[in-house]
């Protein structure tokens, strides 16, 4: 099944030669650090990569990885294309902003409260189409009561998990100042209003929505209310939530949960570590989920540095604690596994695409539409998690993988060179141009839009039917 490729304007034949480049096979990243199990043992440091918080330091270049809020399009760093080239449609999607630890009751086994009296969730509902009452601008206020005998899970204190932070919220925000910065102010692409042409999408989890209302002020401050287009639990294809058995059984032969030993290795090898961090944490040594992967002690230790709290202690003992060394040693362990997990793996592709590949049947869809003129939409955003810009970076066989940090964003834009002229794909990952270690796409500056349109069909079919068929196999 091809791109119906009439249905983009200005479409010209390609060379016959054009259809054998499609490669549509996994390539291996590049070696470096990340995924070289020696270095991240027993190397040290973190090579750069920033925790402590969502500023870096100024001695440090914009554009670096800072887990804590990652690099985003931005005016200053922006990859200006040539006055030929003419931007139609973008599509952005990135991962949510920082948010307030969660910690369950069995990590940390400390006394501090973490309370999130410094910012309200709005929750309510409301008339509309037509308007009538209104709503007051109502929001959650956490409390616990002498006469409820039951403990708070995690952190006592004034937070609904999973909640952005106070700061995660501005960093939300200042996302949305900078892509508008670029997009309106820069290019002179986007609209002054919203109307039609401009459309927000969240995912099931709340997170991405407390994020959303502060970037779409960011953009627009606009002054009547603003739709979030949502999909149904259960199916929603942005977070993702649709099921795909046969995906998550082979994520868990080669990854997360299973045995087979090039996994394992780095699990086996860092028991002298897990033991020191469940030692403090209290974490029982056969606990399955901390021990699977170092995804939880990543989260909770990282968690803490990005707003500025200190590493957790035992909590009889606050001389022993975790040292910023154990911690920098899970952070270099989590960028391997992410790696291993979405891109050394030979299988890591096919997963990818049939957990993720519904999105981007929609993506390729999205642009299709916009080309033949049956929608009117020229700029779409997506709030999404790390399971979803992970495996989108995955599909698209990133040169180089890292754990998507808070806010990471890839961005697709679409160009021509003049009206009815064929068209071309750019994709910025972290602010600048996506190297692809598949030889279709390559470096990923204004490739021929129906070279990158027939990579998503070929590997996830028409409607992703290839999805469905995989998915059920
Ligand atoms: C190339 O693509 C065209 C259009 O989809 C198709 O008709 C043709 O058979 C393909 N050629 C080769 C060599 O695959
Ligand atoms: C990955 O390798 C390719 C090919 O050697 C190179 O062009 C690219 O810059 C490398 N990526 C990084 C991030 O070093
Ligand atoms: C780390 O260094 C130790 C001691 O030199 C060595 O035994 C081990 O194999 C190294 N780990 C890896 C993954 O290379
Ligand atoms: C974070 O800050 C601590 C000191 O508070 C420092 O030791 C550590 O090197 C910093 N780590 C990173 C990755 O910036
Ligand atoms: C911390 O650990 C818990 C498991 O107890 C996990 O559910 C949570 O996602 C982790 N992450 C954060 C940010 O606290
Ligand atoms: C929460 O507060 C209660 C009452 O002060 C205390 O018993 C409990 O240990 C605290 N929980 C945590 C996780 O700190
Ligand atoms: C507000 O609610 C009342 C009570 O149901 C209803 O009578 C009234 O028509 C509503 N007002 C508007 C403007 O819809
Ligand atoms: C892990 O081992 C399997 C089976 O030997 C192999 O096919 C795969 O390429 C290895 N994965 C990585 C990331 O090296």
């Amino acid at each position: 099944m091809r791109v119906p490729r009439a249905l983009i304007s200005g479409w010209l034949p390609l060379a016959a030669a054009q259809n054998s480049t499609l490669d549509l096979s996994w390539h291996p990243p590049n070696k470096t650090w990340i995924n070289d199990l020696n270095q991240i043992l027993n190397g040290s440091g973190t090579h750069g990569f920033y925790f402590n918080g969502s500023a870096l330091p100024s001695t440090v270049p914009y554009g670096s990885y800072n887990w804590c809020n990652m690099p985003h399009v931005r005016r200053e760093e922006y990859p200006k294309p040539s006055e030929e080239n003419t931007l139609q449609y973008v599509e952005v999607i990135h991962r949510h902003h920082k948010r307030t630890p969660y910690a369950s009751n069995t990590f940390p086994k400390e006394s501090y409260r973490w309370d999130c009296n410094d910012e309200g969730l709005f929750y309510y509902g409301q008339p509309l189409n037509p308007a009538g009452n209104t709503s007051a601008s109502a929001f959650w206020s956490v409390f616990t009561s002498d006469t409820n005998p039951f403990a708070p899970n995690g952190f006592n204190g004034t937070c609904q998990f999973p909640q952005i932070s106070r700061e995660g919220l501005d960093d939300s925000w200042q996302h949305g100042q900078d892509l508008f910065g670029v997009y309106h102010d820069l290019l002179g692409f986007l609209p002054n209003e919203i109307g039609d042409k401009v459309t927000y999408r969240v995912t099931n989890n709340v997170i991405t929505s407390q994020v959303a209302g502060m970037l779409i002020d960011g953009m627009y401050s606009p002054e009547s209310p603003t739709p979030l287009r949502i999909q149904p639990t259960g199916i929603d294809s942005l977070e993702p939530q649709y099921s795909c058995p046969a995906a998550s059984s082979l994520y868990s032969s080669y990854g997360v949960g299973g045995t087979a030993a090039n996994w394992t290795k780095h699990l086996t090898e860092a028991k002298p570590l897990y033991n020191s961090l469940d030692a403090i944490s209290g974490v029982a040594s056969d606990s399955t989920d901390w021990h699977k992967s170092f995804d939880h002690y990543y989260d909770n230790l990282s968690a803490r540095q990005c707003h500025a709290k200190p590493l957790p202690c035992i909590i009889n003992d606050p001389s022993k604690c975790v040292t910023q060394k154990q911690a920098d040693t899970v952070y270099r362990l989590g960028q391997y596994e992410y790696s291993f997990i979405h891109r050394d793996s030979p299988q890591s592709l096919q997963a990818a695409v049939g957990s993720y590949g519904v999105w981007l049947a929609e993506l390729a869809q999205n642009i299709r539409d916009f080309a033949s003129g049956k929608s009117p939409v020229i700029y779409r955003h997506n709030v999404a998690h790390d399971g979803s810009v992970s495996r989108l970076l995955s599909i698209l066989q990133v040169d180089v993988m890292v754990w998507v940090g808070m806010g990471s964003e890839v961005v697709f834009e679409v160009y021509s060179r003049g009206y009815g002229e064929k068209k071309y794909i750019r994709i910025l990952w972290g602010g600048q141009i996506l190297q692809s270690s598949s030889p279709t796409l390559g470096k990923v500056d204004m490739l021929d839009l129906d070279v990158f349109l027939d990579y998503i069909e070929g590997l996830v079919g028409s409607k992703a039917s290839k999805v469905v068929d995989y998915c059920d196999s």
